[in-house]
């Protein structure tokens, strides 16, 4: 991990990188410099919270504590409810209601820059943690907003240049969730039966503390593997619940491991929510995939489950996201060396079936009122705005472009209060056919395509949009015999509100997506942590 000094010089020179502020004749380079901000005597806060990014020490595994990075929140104005303390590492879940005008003062204790992104949340890009906006130790910013967000599961997590793997993985990470009006009244599962699942995987040297990257270049390209299953930051977890209905708010908050969440009885399982919002009716799959950053949220009936018994969540067998070299290795779990491999079964958390109920709510057969975008409300449905998926020569890249902090290509300026067609393509895949002729990428080194790194791979890649929420109008895949789609296809959920999705080698993904309310700069970018801090993200200019 590089020294904050040497980040904070990187800043500058970006700040002072000219071509960016051609790139947006509008934009004052002064402003971006200035890092810090002042609480605006405008913005009448509903809720406020003080938030502080720190270094501190945590029991997760029996022994020694573990060194991690720690939200901590103190809520000074709003609803005592506002914030839950989770255990573990992870910080306060914020509870937000609709229409709510939240500040948050943001403290960095750190040693090294860090900034505070709300994932999924609908905020001005002044508010939205880009990292332009980094903080050094000791640096305060003061993020204002109102929740324009639906009731739904977010997330808030850091998003620091280069660094969003390494904090993230570390605990800087917590949970959002939004009530409004129309949930309420639904009066689904709530309090003790309305339970956060955060799942991620972690790997532990024998003295419990954590372990990051280890093989190197391989390894980042594929993401980090755990072998230790962490559930809300805790190893072996067992909820006890008991014989009625339970709200269960899934979410990957994982660097780069994707699940393929099923009951271990095959219990179908009946998802009521998406990334960013309720669904119009609940939806009952086989099994469900969740990739980072994703979220579900699941109505699940332990009625009628004898008491002492337990049911175990699995991540069940799947096959097909891995890096496939040149047709090498098709469907194979890739390059794990050791531990849980991509694809993999393990179980993730037990439920214990503790006691019984005396009643149990119904599902209520609508959820929320959905508008179903189309081709109608999209002002360029011929001219989709295209974002291409590549990793040639180890370097994930969106539209053959890394990450530039504030610079904008022409395909990424988007008029604001419009509605915009999006495809997302995996670029290498489609080249799967041309191997051996060499060149194609414009980087002149096509003689090593075929043999080694260099060539072309093609994996999934979990992208992800900030600004509004968006849905999905379609999914194309081609070639996908022997590729283990057929393994993973049932498990996407392609009706709701959502803001990351995940794209399978050789998919096209068809998202329809609003840009309203804010002008500025919002990034898209794979949610691969791995492949974010390695470039694969990029900025839309909305103006
Ligand atoms: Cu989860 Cu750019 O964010
Ligand atoms: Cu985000
Ligand atoms: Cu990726």
């Amino acid at each position: 991990m590089a020294h904050f000094d040497d980040k904070r010089r990187q800043f500058l020179q970006f700040a002072a990188f000219g071509t960016a502020a051609a790139a947006w004749p509008g934009f004052a380079l002064a402003e971006m410099a200035k890092m810090t901000n002042a609480p605006s005597s405008a913005f009448k806060p509903d809720v406020e919270i003080e938030l502080t990014a720190r270094a501190g020490a945590v029991s997760i595994k029996p022994g020694a504590a573990t060194r991690v990075f720690q939200y901590q929140g103190k809520l000074l104005k709003g609803p005592a409810s506002t914030l839950t303390e989770m255990p573990g590492y992870l910080g306060p879940t914020l509870n937000l209601v609709h229409g709510q005008k939240v500040r948050i003062i943001f403290y960095n204790e750190l040693t090294e820059p860090t900034v505070a992104h709300w994932h999924g949340l609908h905020v001005p890009q002044k508010m939205d943690g880009h990292p332009m906006y980094a903080i050094n130790r000791g640096e305060r910013y003061v993020y204002e907003f109102e929740v324009k967000n639906p009731a739904g599961t977010n997330w808030y997590h850091a998003h620091t240049h280069e660094m969003t793997a390494t904090q993230v993985y570390q605990g800087l990470a917590g949970l959002i969730t939004i009530t409004d009006e129309q949930e309420q009244k639904l009066e689904l599962p709530s309090s003790e039966y309305d339970l956060p699942i955060v799942i991620q995987d972690r790997r532990f040297t024998s003295d419990n503390q954590l372990l990051y990257l280890q093989h190197g270049m391989q390894e980042r390209i594929r993401g980090f593997l755990g072998d230790t299953i962490l559930i809300n930051g805790q190893i072996d977890r067992i909820i006890p619940v008991k014989t009625r209905a339970y709200r269960l708010r899934l979410f990957n908050g994982s660097n780069s491991r994707i699940y393929k969440l099923g009951w271990e009885d095959g219990t179908p399982l009946t998802a009521i929510g998406t990334d960013g919002a309720l669904l119009e009716k609940p939806e009952t799959f086989p099994y469900i995939m969740l990739a980072p950053a994703e979220r579900v949220e699941l109505w699940v009936d332990f009625s009628g489950r004898e008491p002492g018994s337990d049911l175990v969540l699995h991540s069940l067998e799947y096959h097909g996201v891995m890096p496939r070299m040149g047709g090498g290795m098709r469907g194979g779990r890739g390059m794990m060396r050791d531990g849980l491999g991509q694809g993999s079964k393990f179980p993730l958390v037990k439920f214990h079936i503790a006691g019984k109920a005396s009643e149990s709510p119904q599902l209520p057969p609508v959820l929320s009122k959905f508008k179903r975008l189309t081709h109608r409300d999209v002002a360029n449905p011929d001219k989709p705005i295209q974002i291409g998926l590549s990793m040639m020569h180890m370097s994930p890249e969106l539209n053959h472009r890394s990450f530039e902090m504030l610079a904008v290509a022409e395909g990424e300026k988007i008029p604001v209060n419009t509605i915009q067609k999006i495809k997302i393509v995996q670029e290498d895949h489609a080249m799967r056919g041309r191997r051996g002729m060499g060149g194609g990428d414009g980087r002149g080194e096509g003689g090593r395509r075929g043999g080694g790194m260099g060539m072309m791979m093609s994996m999934a890649h979990p992208i992800h949009l900030h600004g509004q929420q968006f849905q999905i109008l379609s999914r194309l895949i081609q070639d996908q015999h022997g590729s283990g789609y057929e393994t993973v296809k049932d498990g996407f959920i392609n009706s709701g509100w959502k803001d990351t999705v995940l794209v399978m080698p050789g998919e096209e993904v068809t998202i329809i997506k609003p840009f309203q309310d804010y002008t500025g700069l919002y990034l898209y970018h794979c949610h691969n942590l791995e492949h974010e801090d390695m470039g694969m993200m990029r900025n839309f200019l909305v103006s």
